[in-house]
């Protein structure tokens, strides 16, 4: 009797911890915020990239330098934004704004991993695909892996951020195939997004061979607001795989904006994120 009671008094406590873990938000006034410039990228695949006549930044790349290390100055990109929206590298129509800052926010505990997006999305977007969604926002990160090939020479995904997972052929590009989405040839992401359409689920997914926008096992969940034009999106997911206490995981952000679809969506260059470990973005401990 005596014993049942004890073990009785045990296991409320532990469902108690259970449930306090698993609601346990981080006081995020206390995480310090990072902007992060998106940007309409036009089309500038893996390819177009590691095109020495189109990109001067490949020879770089191949040397091991970053998106980053060259693109970011001062808090904002030295994009000339006036040719990555120039027929060249835009055929179909860019938004009215070809950037804007993203505020990051990231924390960890002895379970999850924690992003906070803060942003204006603006109007003036050249594709309305998206009927159900006025904006989306993902997160991806990159494995050990991914790399691509630059004739012979790797080129890893901590320098390149999402740019693995996009290539000429892929849906809404010029002239290609309507159903061919996001691939990488070596490695895998993870991919989580938040949609905006009322009881729309968040997306747990990857990117690897093809992209799927189920299946993943990182156990995402998301939430979102808009105040007066202003949202906040929030992310869960567990620490496993590549997300793990102590490493430095690739990590890129995509906006869709004005329910744009596939690739007319602002994207940001590729950024490492430090969970207990350096980073360019660093999670905090809770
Ligand atoms: C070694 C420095 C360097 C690296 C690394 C680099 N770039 Fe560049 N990038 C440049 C330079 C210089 C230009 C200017 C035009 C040119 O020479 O192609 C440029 C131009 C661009 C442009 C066209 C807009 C413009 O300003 O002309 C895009 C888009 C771009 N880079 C994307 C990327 C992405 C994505 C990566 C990472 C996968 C990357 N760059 C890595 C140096 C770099």
């Amino acid at each position: 009797m005596k014993k049942s009671i004890v073990s009785l008094s045990v296991m409320g406590a532990m469902l108690a911890l259970g449930s306090s873990v698993a609601v346990a938000a981080p006081d995020w006034s206390k995480v310090p915020k990072r902007d992060v410039q998106v940007f309409h990228a036009g089309v500038t695949p893996i390819e177009w990239v590691l095109k020495k006549s189109d990109h001067s930044g490949r020879t770089g790349l191949v040397k091991g330098e970053t998106c980053v290390g060259c693109h970011e100055e001062k808090g904002g990109l030295n994009f000339d934004m006036k040719r990555l929206a120039s027929k060249d590298l835009e055929p179909v129509g860019t938004p009215k704004t070809m950037n804007f800052p993203v505020a990051v926010q990231t924390a960890y505990d002895a379970n999850n991993l924690y992003v906070r997006l803060t942003f204006k999305a603006p109007a003036g977007g050249a594709n309305q695909g998206d009927k159900e969604n006025d904006v989306k926002a993902t997160v991806m990160f990159a494995n050990d892996q991914v790399s691509a090939d630059a004739g012979g020479k790797p080129v890893a995904g901590a320098q390149m951020g999402c740019w693995a997972t996009c290539h000429t052929d892929a849906r809404t590009m010029p002239g290609a195939d309507d159903k061919k989405t996001k691939y990488t040839k070596a490695g895998a992401y993870e991919l989580m997004q938040w949609k905006s359409a009322k009881g729309a689920k968040a997306v747990d997914g990857s990117v690897s061979d093809s992209r799927k926008m189920e299946g993943g096992t990182a156990g995402v969940t998301a939430t979102g607001e808009n105040k007066g034009g202003e949202y906040t999106v929030t992310f869960t997911r567990k620490l496993a795989g590549a997300v793990a206490a102590g490493k430095a995981v690739p990590m890129g952000i995509a906006i869709h904006a004005d329910k744009a679809s596939g690739r007319f969506h602002h994207v940001s260059l590729g950024y490492t994120l430090g969970i207990g470990a350096d980073g360019d973005i660093k999670a905090a401990k809770q």
